[in-house]
């Protein structure tokens, strides 16, 4: 069993919904005070040290974690799995025990899933996923905060995916239970979300609409979201791009979604493969925000991974 009173930052699905609301909202206090120009002198993590380790590659994810521990007063560790004893067979839970001993929190992007949440039942200090097979759970706050400065409060809305069922999908669906929103999904019968994710949502009280029809999904949506074709430990690249063509999202599939829905992909993009050029450079798309938000989003989950609360960082003066 993990260390009592650690916060990790492991799975959408460990929060309760409020719990969520506050993390997002520490990054979105954040935000505001960075664009107030506040950020130089509120330190709240000061001396604190991140490891973060990459066992895949990264640019958003990396980056974004590097400046926000900087942001809030701490010091990142690179490491890549290759480079660390991981690498040569050191167990997880050995990697956990050692590296608690050192730093005051983990960030890792791992393809094995049950290897990030191992690494957290034996760390001492938190641990964030930044992403894994099955789950990319800080993409997904940096999503509902440009969602929300962009369409406003997101409870009881619509957004609509259409491609492969992937990690970035699966935090997706974790978040419609957890902030109350509606899900519609456009996948080829191959690749549909698994049937327990499924379940667990409408277990959970979300309203999930499952399609092979893109056009169908998009009908009443405020945000349509797309990913790559091919994630990170995929093969069958040709089998895919096959099966996915009818769901890249173009001006039509666009057009046929809610007035003023935007667009949102968690990049990096693949342009003339799922979406177009058009709509990625067009006025709906958000992409770019989107990606900047991965700041200020992990800024909040950092804050709230290392004890500090909402009220900390909105009762200070900048
Ligand atoms: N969206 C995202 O996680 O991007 P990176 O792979 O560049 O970190
Ligand atoms: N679904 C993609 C996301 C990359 C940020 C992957 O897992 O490769």
């Amino acid at each position: 069993a993990s260390v009592e009173g650690v916060r990790h930052f492991l799975d959408l699905t460990d929060f309760t919904g409020a719990q969520l609301r506050e993390v997002l909202e520490i990054g979105k206090a954040l935000k505001a005070r960075r664009v107030r120009g506040g950020a130089q002198k509120y330190r709240p993590l000061d001396g604190k040290v991140l490891a973060m380790i990459f066992d895949k590659p990264s640019t958003r994810t990396r980056v974004s974690f590097d400046v926000g521990i900087r942001e809030l007063g701490g010091e990142p560790i690179m490491l890549t799995g290759a480079e660390m004893q991981l690498g040569r067979g050191e167990s997880i839970p050995d990697t956990a025990r050692v590296l608690s001993r050192f730093v005051d929190a983990i960030m890792i992007r791992i393809l094995d899933h049950t290897a990030m949440r191992e690494l957290a039942e034996y760390a001492s200090v938190p641990v964030i996923n930044g992403l894994t097979k099955q789950s990319h759970p800080c993409q997904i706050m940096a999503d509902l905060l440009t969602f929300e400065e962009h369409c406003g409060p997101i409870t009881g809305r619509t957004v609509a995916w259409t491609g492969d069922a992937n990690n970035v999908l699966t935090s997706w669906i974790h978040a419609a239970v957890k902030f109350g929103f509606n899900i519609s999904i456009a996948t080829p019968a191959a690749l549909a979300p698994r049937a327990d994710i499924i379940e667990w949502a409408k277990a959970g009280g979300a309203n999930v609409l499952l399609t092979r029809d893109p056009f169908e999904a998009v009908h009443g949506a405020d945000a349509i979201i797309t990913d790559c074709w091919v994630s990170m430990g995929d093969d069958d690249e040709r089998y895919r791009q096959n099966l996915l063509r009818p769901y890249q999202v173009n001006q039509k599939l666009m057009s046929a979604a809610n007035k003023g829905a935007v667009f949102m992909h968690c990049l990096p993009a693949h342009r003339g493969e799922e979406v177009t050029d058009e709509v990625m450079d067009g006025p709906q798309s958000v992409v770019f925000d989107e990606a900047e938000n991965r700041l200020h989003a992990q800024k909040g989950v950092l804050a709230w991974c290392l004890g500090v609360g909402l009220a900390d960082v909105t009762a200070t003066a900048d």
